[in-house]
């Protein structure tokens, strides 16, 4: 027998009872008169006693034990003199009796342990002995119970979880297709799906009328510590509502997650429309767990003869609460900061307004004291602030002072990860402009509808027009993306025209999904949400590797298994495939 109990399980109850353990050798402590092992498994750690007194055989196998050796111990529970507090097990240990190696293991290249001494690379390459250290068996335990509450939850108000195929036709828009050959059909190629998007729609015109599915997606996009090539996403979509449906439905679901995880009680999601997370916070996903707005100054601090200013299309102002006694160095590594081309900027101005009423800046030469007051006075500033100015162009300048909020929120801690400030991002514009391709792309995607009083002007001003589309945005992360669609045929068909598709172009692409337009399809609506991106929300963090079992690096590759790889030219020449050497 392996077990009669797990090594999570044992406490004072169990004492004088002879019990049967198996696990992985964590920790081997030896006192000459007695060794102690960590015994662990995924539940839990018991500390095993060999007492070289009572059983010298025993004792001796023990100590030529090595970590992370499978043994099996069989023993008597008794109660520790010296009691652990930190540990559930830490009242008891087992004195042994019998014990087996089930199997050795080499020296682990790192230390299997909360704090590990491995990096990143070397990690990824042992995933598997990675995945037993604590915190990611945490991790991996709470995405499963994510999971299992959200098919309770859906299920309950009666959504059906419907799978849709991973092999896919590929269609141009949106980010990167992975392609996949076909043998049986020379010269073709399936996609995978970047999500259900299509076939969920046509579930709905089915009849299915509410829809879910915990799906794998693909997409080969650059890739960042929220980005992996395949993640997973909660697909949604619901017939017969508008965008209300849609925001009552799936606030309750993340109220839900949040109180059965976390017990926390979110208040009621605000609704911000796009422009005002523009322009109040530089993104289209405003951390609102701080305050810190940005300001628009451009009119008090242009053309008064200071040229940065007065070349820029507008000037932005942070007031950070307090900060009035930040040093030069800390300025001057924010104005490095900012100048990194990741960020983009030009420099930093700043406004001491100093506690004892006095003000200085770096532009005392240029503005008067009454202008630092004016703008004191338009920003809603107080005597102890700090004041931190960008100008630029009107295309990036909201994104760099939104940057310089968020990097600002994180060095004067605003941004507890144990907070959670949810809300809803709406009134998205439907189509984006791109200067490189000359034409409209779709902001979500092609078959989000346009807010019904905007779609006259689909043909006329297409990038004046509002996308019936919403956002879920946690604590600056966008955990979720959806929209109303468009359920009419002639409609999609003016929706492709803006994006610059012939008849003939969207036709032989979609016309699976026009045609279903055409056998009575409801109005309907949906949302997928990242769920890998809100299981490490749940967890305070940001890097979605942590919480998925087997990730890609940054280069998309699986270290472990060293994918993707070569194929054999058997295997090309089967699909017909001809490698073209550079
Ligand atoms: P969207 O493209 O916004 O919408 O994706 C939905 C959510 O998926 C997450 N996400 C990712 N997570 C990890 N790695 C990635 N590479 C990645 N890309 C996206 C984000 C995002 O909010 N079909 C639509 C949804 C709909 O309209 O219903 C869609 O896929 O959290």
């Amino acid at each position: 027998m392996y077990r009669t109990h797990t090594c999570g399980e044992l406490r004072t109850d169990h004492v004088g009872q002879t019990v049967v353990i198996s696990g992985w050798v964590q920790h081997i402590r030896d006192f000459g008169g007695t060794t102690f092992i960590d015994l662990r498994d995924r539940y839990g750690i018991t500390q095993l006693v060999f007492d070289m007194e009572t059983n010298k055989d025993l004792c001796e196998s023990a100590r030529k034990l090595g970590r992370e050796y499978v043994i099996t111990a069989t023993g008597l529970v008794r109660e520790r003199s010296n009691k652990n507090k930190n540990i559930a097990t830490g009242e008891i240990e087992m004195e042994v009796l019998g014990l087996k190696i089930l199997n050795p293991s080499q020296i682990p290249p790192f230390t299997i342990e909360t704090e590990t001494d491995g990096g990143e690379e070397l990690r990824m390459k042992y995933r598997y002995l990675d995945l037993r250290r604590n915190p990611l068996q945490q991790n991996v335990m709470l995405r499963h119970r994510m999971a299992l509450e959200i098919r309770k939850f859906l299920s309950d108000v009666d959504f059906l979880e419907i799978e849709t195929p991973y092999l896919i036709r590929s269609t141009p828009e949106g980010a990167r297709d992975f392609i996949v050959p076909s043998r049986m059909n020379e010269n073709q190629f399936y996609a995978l799906p970047q999500s259900p998007q299509t076939y969920k729609q046509l579930l709905m015109v089915s009849g299915f009328d509410r829809y879910f599915q915990i799906v794998r997606c693909f997409r080969d996009e650059d890739l960042r510590a929220d980005r992996q090539p395949e993640f997973t996403q909660i697909d949604c979509e619901m017939s017969f509502v508008e965008r209300e449906d849609v925001l009552v439905m799936f606030e309750k679901l993340t109220c839900h997650l949040l109180k059965t995880i976390r017990n926390v009680d979110l208040p009621p999601f605000m609704r911000m429309p796009y422009s005002d997370a523009i322009s109040l916070y530089g993104s289209d996903k405003p951390d609102i767990r701080f305050g810190m707005q940005i300001n628009d100054i451009s009119e008090q601090a242009k053309n008064k003869g200071f040229v940065v200013f007065d070349n820029a299309d507008r000037v932005l102002a942070l007031v950070v609460e307090g900060a009035a006694e930040y040093t030069r160095k800390q300025i001057d590594d924010l104005t490095d900061w900012v100048k990194r081309p990741q960020i983009g900027g030009s420099g930093l101005i700043w406004v001491k307004y100093a506690a004892d009423g006095t003000t200085k800046s770096s532009v005392d030469k240029f503005f008067s004291a009454n202008d630092l007051k004016d703008w004191k006075t338009k920003c809603h500033a107080s005597d102890g602030d700090l004041m931190l100015i960008v100008a630029g162009a009107e295309k990036n300048i909201f994104s760099i002072a939104g940057e310089l909020r968020l990097e600002l929120g994180s060095r004067q801690g605003l941004r507890n990860p144990d907070h959670f400030a949810p809300l809803w991002v709406v009134d998205f514009p439907l189509l984006e402009w791109d200067d490189e391709a000359k034409r409209f792309f779709a902001m979500h995607h092609p078959f989000t509808s346009p807010v019904v009083d905007d779609i006259e002007m689909l043909l006329t001003d297409p990038g004046k027009v509002r996308a019936n589309a919403y956002d879920l945005v946690i604590n600056g992360v966008e955990i979720g993306g959806g929209s109303i669609r468009i359920h009419d045929r002639v409609l999609q068909m003016q929706m492709f025209k803006a994006l610059g598709f012939s008849d003939e172009e969207a036709t032989a692409q979609f016309g699976f999904l026009l045609g279903a337009f055409e056998f009575g399809a409801p109005p309907h609506g949906g949302i997928a949400f990242g769920f890998d991106r809100f299981v490490a929300m749940m967890a305070g963090q940001n890097n979605i590797r942590e919480f998925i079992a087997f990730p890609k690096n940054n280069s998309g590759r699986d270290v472990m298994a060293d994918a993707p790889s070569t194929v054999s030219s058997q295997q090309l020449d089967e699909l017909n495939i001809k490698l073209i050497s550079r």
